[in-house]
């Protein structure tokens, strides 16, 4: 007989593991959906109305399945639930390592590890094992031989089913999903999942391959995305001596559709919990293989984004240094710190790096993001030199100078006519996401200098 998912859990409720179950929920009310996390205050958050995780229609989704066959319950409550699911997806946070071998690249598998302790405890009769979390290639091994601790008689089976959604986007990326990726070793178990997505995404896009080969298509899919913005990036600089335009070249480079359009915006940096990460991970992977050059290629597009975030910030000391390099007394406006406009999350993010470079030098910031809250950006930064805005004129008032670091819309919407006149004299805006209309920042009389943009006529 076909098996048949009725009963899930997920161990995580993170940016991934609680949009994913939710939208699975709302999908499919006939399958109960549990969502576990050992840290309390964010299953609590979970069951309010102000969620854990700000994503665009997120809210909605909850409201929907929440109480119905959603709930989100504590790590020792969840025991009964994974005792009764059909599956268990994994998606708990997988860092890179701060200690032991591989620290610096190899990705943490700790809390993965202590998951599949967790299930092989509590888990009865036979229970899918799904990977949601990135893991490095071959990591389905250890989880197995974890469940194979478990008590006589209760089996197991496992999947890689890495999600490659993006925030800010989650939910229709979830909703619709260019593809949905099931790595196994059992055709009946991949069907068992399959069904599941196949309630709202066309039979086309869901795609089975082996665990191997689903485990590093995770890592390989975020490599290429991170390649292309540190291509463009490094693009960028040349743009910036040459006198060409970063964004006039993309859109010729993106219009040849081998290539394509998307992901070729030059930024200050790319940022995330993942590109990086991942980056790190496949960079460790090449190098215990062996592969000298293969490790050494994907490092360089670690080492350009990290030159970016320095290029960037050395641009904006450069006009209002002193003459020994200092930035002592000096105020900038910070616009944005999410790593990406549409969410809250600090992760990696490009600012914080700038930042630092930033205060480093001895400036003071005023930094301003729509989403992201003052103990998020204080605990990333500190408070020394750090005022957290309310609003964007609020960080802009008596700024020496200007940095726009999360392309945010309404950012790009700002009334420069208006606010000029609050900025100290000569203030350089800089813009490292290229969404500013540069027709109106001139026309208030301000400088502005944006990224891959070439000398413009009042700078
Ligand atoms: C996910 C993936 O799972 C990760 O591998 C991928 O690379 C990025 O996306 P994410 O959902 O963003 O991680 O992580 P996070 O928001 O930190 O959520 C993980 C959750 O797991 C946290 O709420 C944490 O409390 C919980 N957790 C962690 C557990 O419940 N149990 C554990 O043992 C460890
Ligand atoms: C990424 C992948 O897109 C997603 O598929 C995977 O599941 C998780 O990692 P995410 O990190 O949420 O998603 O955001 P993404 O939109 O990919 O952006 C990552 C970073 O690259 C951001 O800092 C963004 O600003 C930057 N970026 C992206 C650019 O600088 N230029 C671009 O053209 C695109």
């Amino acid at each position: 007989m076909p098996l048949s998912l009725r009963k899930i859990a997920c161990i995580g409720a993170g940016y991934v593991g609680g949009p994913t179950m939710a939208v699975i929920a709302d999908r499919c009310p006939d399958i109960d959906v549990t969502v576990l996390d050992l840290n309390a205050e964010r299953i609590a958050a979970w069951n309010s109305e102000d969620l854990p995780v700000y994503e665009p229609g997120l809210a909605e989704v909850v409201s929907r399945a929440r109480g119905r066959n959603l709930r989100f319950v504590g790590q020792a409550e969840g025991a009964a639930y994974v005792a009764a699911a059909d599956a268990v997806f994994i998606s708990v946070n997988t860092p890179t390592k701060t200690e032991g071998e591989g620290a610096g690249k190899a990705s943490d598998l700790r809390y993965v590890e202590s998951c599949a302790r967790f299930i092989a405890a509590h888990a009865t009769g036979h229970t899918i094992v799904i990977e949601k979390s990135t893991m490095p290639v071959r990591a389905a091994d250890c989880v197995k031989s974890i469940l194979a601790t478990a008590r006589p008689g209760v089996t197991f089976d496992i999947l890689s089913n890495p999600e490659f959604l993006a925030e800010g986007t989650a939910i229709r990326d979830l909703e619709q999903p260019d593809r949905v990726l099931i790595g196994g070793e059992r055709p009946e178990s991949i069907a068992a999942l399959a069904e599941i997505y196949r309630r709202w995404v066309p039979a086309e896009r869901i795609l089975s391959t082996g665990l191997w080969s689903a485990e590093l298509s995770k890592l390989v899919a975020n490599a290429f995305l991170a390649q292309r913005v540190s291509s463009i990036n490094s693009i960028s600089a040349l743009c910036e001596v040459t006198g060409a335009d970063v964004e006039e070249v993309a859109a010729v480079v993106g219009a040849d559709s081998r290539i394509g359009p998307k992901f070729l915006r030059a930024s200050v940096g790319f940022g995330g919990s993942c590109f990086q990460k991942d980056l790190l991970s496949l960079i460790y992977i090449s190098e215990s293989y062996g592969l000298t050059e293969v490790a050494a290629y994907w490092q360089q597009v670690v080492d350009l984004n990290q030159w970016q975030k320095r290029r960037f910030a050395d641009l904006i000391a450069a006009p209002i240094a002193d003459g020994a390099g200092s930035l002592r007394g000096r105020r900038i406006a910070i616009l944005g710190f999410a790593f990406k406009k549409d969410t809250n999350d600090v992760r990696e993010t490009p600012a914080m790096d700038v930042c630092r470079r930033l205060l480093a030098r001895g400036a003071t910031l005023a930094v301003h993001d729509y989403r992201v809250t003052p103990e998020s950006v204080r605990s990333e930064l500190g408070a020394q030199g750090v005022e957290v805005a309310a609003t964007p004129e609020a960080a802009l008032a008596g700024a020496d100078g200007v940095a726009v670091l999360t392309e945010w819309s309404a950012y790009a919407t700002l009334d420069w006519a208006r606010l000029a006149g609050m900025l100290k004299a000569g203030a350089v805006i800089h813009d490292g996401r290229n969404i500013l209309d540069a027709g109106a920042v001139r026309r208030a009389g301000l400088i502005l200098r944006s990224i891959g943009r070439g000398a413009q006529p009042n700078a």
